[in-house]
């Protein structure tokens, strides 16, 4: 399983202390949350933090961002040096032609989905997309428990990704933890991110080997 930890639950105050031990686990991505109180209801962090994240960080850069037009910020997210951009379906009109600059960009494309919005809508984009980030919460917040009905939804991509013969990759992002990630690996997940569960362990670099193992 890839682990993804999401520096949203990161103590702010000491970053480099936090990415160190990322950099030590077993993780093999970092999840970078942005947000700009318009799509989701929160702000989080933008480009200079990460950009000062990005210097110290050797693992890949999974940037996820909550924002309106994302497209506007290819160029910023590939400066950070970003192994995979995430875009919301539900932010981009022209989603064919945002995933085609990614790509153009030189980074893997992934397209994430709210949690009312249905698999079925990347019919006609699975082909050409990287990833597939599922929201297993509502974006915006950490710490939050995670929506059952996502253990269909991840079935039902994995049934999509298989008929089509995609070579996405199926991310989840919220209420990870030691209940929920068994049965979303059972399930076809690919890639998990997880914030709270991590960051709020006595010890995260074991929470993390947990997670990798599955
Ligand atoms: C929420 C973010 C998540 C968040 C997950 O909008 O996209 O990445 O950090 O937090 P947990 O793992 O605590 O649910
Ligand atoms: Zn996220």
């Amino acid at each position: 399983m890839i682990v993804s930890p999401s520096l949203l639950s990161a103590n702010f105050a000491d970053l480099k202390t936090d990415i160190e031990m990322i950099n030590r686990s077993q993780a093999e991505w970092l999840h970078l949350d942005i947000m700009d109180g318009v799509f989701v209801p929160n702000i989080s962090f933008g480009f200079p933090v990460l950009q000062a994240v990005a210097k110290h960080c050797t693992k890949k850069l999974d940037v996820h961002l909550m924002i309106v037009e994302p497209g506007k910020f290819i160029n910023e997210v590939k400066a950070l040096g970003a192994y995979m951009m995430n875009v919301h379906y539900e932010a981009c009109p022209h989603l064919h032609r945002t995933i085609q600059q990614i790509h153009e960009a030189g980074m893997q494309a992934g397209v994430t989905l709210n949690p009312h919005t249905p698999v079925y809508v990347l019919e006609d984009i699975i082909q050409d997309v990287d990833m597939v980030l599922l929201m297993t919460v509502n974006p915006g917040f950490g710490g939050q428990k995670f929506i059952e009905h996502s253990i269909d939804k991840v079935k039902a991509l994995k049934a999509l990704i298989e008929r089509t013969g995609s070579h996405a990759l199926i991310e989840v992002d919220g209420g990870v933890n030691s209940d929920t990630a068994p049965r979303l690996a059972a399930a076809g997940t690919d890639v998990l991110v997880a914030g709270s569960y991590v960051f709020n362990a006595p010890n995260p670099e074991e929470r993390i080997a947990s997670l990798q193992a599955l």
